[in-house]
């Protein structure tokens, strides 16, 4: 595809999965609103319809819990193609959702969507909600500064190496029967395993039998694993939000005091065992001695370290289109099963900015490489990275919008 044919698919895609006030990730797969895929939909629709960008962040923040918490999805409309839906759930939300967060990249987008159109009214309110959650985030997902979550669907990054040890210790007895909609979709090799999602569904019903209580799971919650991935971009979050408090008369102190405690909690995600930033699991104090996409998010978070360079040329020359979510070296890779191999753009679009702001040219290289990526195989959920090939979702709305944003962020839109 020429780069004209390639913008012009971003945003038919953009607005195929456009719901008015909310786009889905993909219909079918992900029929409803979820968190950091929003964000990423708010980046891209400020490239050619801020007022839209606007209304996406309001309609993700409408789901915010009175406690500060931002759901990782909103069921806004029934629909019965995914599970685990709202009946699984049982939270009592103001709009029908999950009970755990996401990355808070809707912090980075709010920036972002004000840099392209600056609307006083609009992100005011939304400034101070993304500051209750970021409060949220440190009174109960922060052990010694680093984030912590409570489901590997919190982490995004469903079934990273990540999780595996936390995941092998829970014995989800009781589980019981379930009918699975993902590979109804996509096929079973490109998805989670079933012994993953007994655990996904086990640790749902037993956080919604304790009530959703946050404060409760801070102590008891079988799983705790502290991950880099949302310490990083919280950290990112934080930065951005402080910058944008003066523009809209807002006092960003207290955020101030939240981010030296999680930039403190990031440097003791370092595993020196493998030389990078690693996920710990709390009940444990194991590392899971893995070198993720996750790790490599450490610039655009600001708390790069020597020797995660190193990674990330050995990773890089492995790949040819950006960061896979797991180093190829690593035993567990597996190309085109979701996160335990796979490319995908949005991470290279967060790592690549990181890289390009501390002045490293791995930046540029990685924004061409998902440039190349996209004309090639279009808007997919991930890739292959020995290949390029699509794999997962298609028509896909985060891809569409890291064109828009990033990879091709200086082309005309039609
Ligand atoms: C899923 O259902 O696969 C999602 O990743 C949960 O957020």
């Amino acid at each position: 595809m020429d780069p004209d044919a390639c913008t012009a698919m971003a945003v038919e895609t953009m607005r195929r999965n456009d719901r008015g006030a909310y786009t889905v990730p993909t219909a079918g797969l992900y029929p409803y609103q979820w968190n950091w895929d929003s964000a990423f939909a708010a980046m891209g629709f400020a490239r050619f319809d801020p007022a839209r960008a606007w209304t996406e962040l309001e309609t993700l923040m409408v789901g915010q819990w009175a406690d500060g918490m931002v759901p990782h999805i909103l069921f806004h409309e029934a629909d019965d193609g995914y599970f685990p839906g709202p009946e699984v759930w049982g939270c009592a939300g103001p709009v029908p959702s999950s009970g755990i967060t996401q990355p808070p990249v809707a912090m980075t987008a709010l920036r972002a969507v004000w840099g392209a159109a600056p609307d006083l009214g609009r992100a005011g309110p939304l400034w101070d909600a993304m500051a209750r959650w970021a409060a949220w985030f440190a009174r109960h997902r922060t052990e010694g500064g680093a984030v912590f979550v409570t489901h590997p669907w919190e982490s995004g990054r469903d079934n990273a190496p990540d999780w595996d040890g936390a995941m092998a210790a829970i014995d989800p007895a009781g589980v019981g029967d379930y009918v699975r909609r993902d590979t109804g979709h996509v096929d079973a090799s490109m998805r989670p395993t079933k012994a993953d999602y007994d655990r996904y569904v086990w640790l749902v019903r037993r956080a919604r039998d304790e009530g959703w209580d946050a404060e409760g799971m801070r102590g008891r919650h079988p799983f705790r694993v502290a991950d880099p991935g949302t310490t990083f971009i919280l950290m990112r979050g934080l930065r951005d939000l402080i910058a944008l408090g003066p523009a809209l008369g807002r006092d960003a102190a207290a955020l101030e005091g939240i981010a030296d405690d999680v930039a403190a909690g990031a440097a003791a995600l370092w595993n020196p065992e493998i030389g990078c930033f690693d996920a710990r699991d709390l009940r444990t104090g194991a590392f899971a001695g893995a070198v993720t996409s996750a790790a490599f998010l450490c610039w655009y978070g600001g708390a790069a370290r020597g020797g995660m360079d190193a990674h990330l040329a050995r990773v890089l020359d492995a790949a040819p289109y950006g960061v896979p979510s797991l180093d190829p070296a690593d035993a567990r890779f597996d190309a085109r099963r979701y996160w335990r191999g796979p490319v995908w753009p949005f991470m290279n679009q967060m790592i690549g900015t990181g890289l390009t702001e501390a002045g490293l040219p791995a930046g540029e290289r990685l924004r061409g490489v998902t440039r190349d990526l996209l004309a090639a195989s279009g808007m997919a959920e991930y890739y292959d990275p020995r290949d390029g090939a699509p794999a997962g979702g298609r028509s896909f709305t985060w891809p569409a919008a890291v064109w828009l944003s990033w990879a091709h962020a200086e082309g005309a839109i039609p």
